[in-house]
């Protein structure tokens, strides 16, 4: 019964701590780069999202599947608020500024505590790639994630075959690891996988703290 107690609770209240990674994760801030707001994403995102996520370019070389119906899309939101209200690793929707409308998503896939780390994953709509508009949104996660979030470490992965995610992450500081060969089975093929990182020394070596 307790328990019973318990989960309703922490589904109607964020079960967070003020000033903790998982506050940080409940309320997501809103964060402004000179193109685009990172911001939350409600159910009103719904086919702004459908329209880029059924295009089976985008979803090649992604974990998910392109989205057959606007109700994929809505699972996939309920998901994400799901995780706000619980403080636990989502995404921001990614707002072009000159449209108003969410053209892409990027967030943490998973966070781990005991080594100080999350990984990054991200996504943007066909007609605007090539723009550096990820450049720029995986830039001010990882200033907000080195900075606010104080973490040590930053983990991404793309396939192998999708070099252009490797760009945007080498663009922005990260390292690259190693290959991974056939390491995930996705769209009916085992993948090679590729895995970069930066650490917060290295962040900061690149983006001095202002004295
Ligand atoms: C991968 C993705 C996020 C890149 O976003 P983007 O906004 O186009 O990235 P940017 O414009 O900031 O940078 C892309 C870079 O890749 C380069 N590039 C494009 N195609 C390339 C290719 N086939 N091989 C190598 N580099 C390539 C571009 O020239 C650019 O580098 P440059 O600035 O040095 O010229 C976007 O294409 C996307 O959402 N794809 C579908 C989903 C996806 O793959 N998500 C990532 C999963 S790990």
């Amino acid at each position: 019964m307790a328990e019973t107690k318990q989960s309703l609770l922490s589904w109607l209240l964020p079960a967070s701590l003020p000033g903790t990674p998982q506050e940080y994760f409940a309320r997501l801030p809103v964060i402004d780069t000179p193109r685009l707001t990172l911001r939350r994403l409600t159910m009103r995102d719904a086919q702004d999202i459908y329209a880029y996520s059924q295009d089976p370019e985008v979803a090649r070389h992604v974990l998910w599947d392109a989205h057959r119906s606007i109700w994929d899309t809505r699972a996939y939101l309920r998901f994400i608020l799901r995780q706000y209200r619980l403080g636990e690793p989502s995404s921001w929707g990614i707002v072009a500024r000159d449209t108003g409308r969410v053209i892409g998503t990027i967030g943490y896939m998973w966070y781990s505590v005991d080594n100080s780390t999350v990984e990054l994953g991200y996504s943007l709509a066909r007609e605007r790639w090539n723009q550096g508009l990820m450049t720029e949104a995986l830039n001010a996660v990882l200033a907000e994630t080195f900075g606010v979030l104080r973490l040590h470490r930053v983990e991404a992965q793309h396939f192998s075959e999708n070099p252009s995610s490797g760009r945007v992450m080498e663009k922005c500081g990260m390292i690259h690891e190693g290959s991974h060969r056939q390491r995930i089975y996705n769209k009916g093929d085992f993948r090679d996988v590729e895995l970069w990182a930066i650490l917060r020394r290295d962040w900061e070596k690149l983006h001095p703290p202002e004295k």
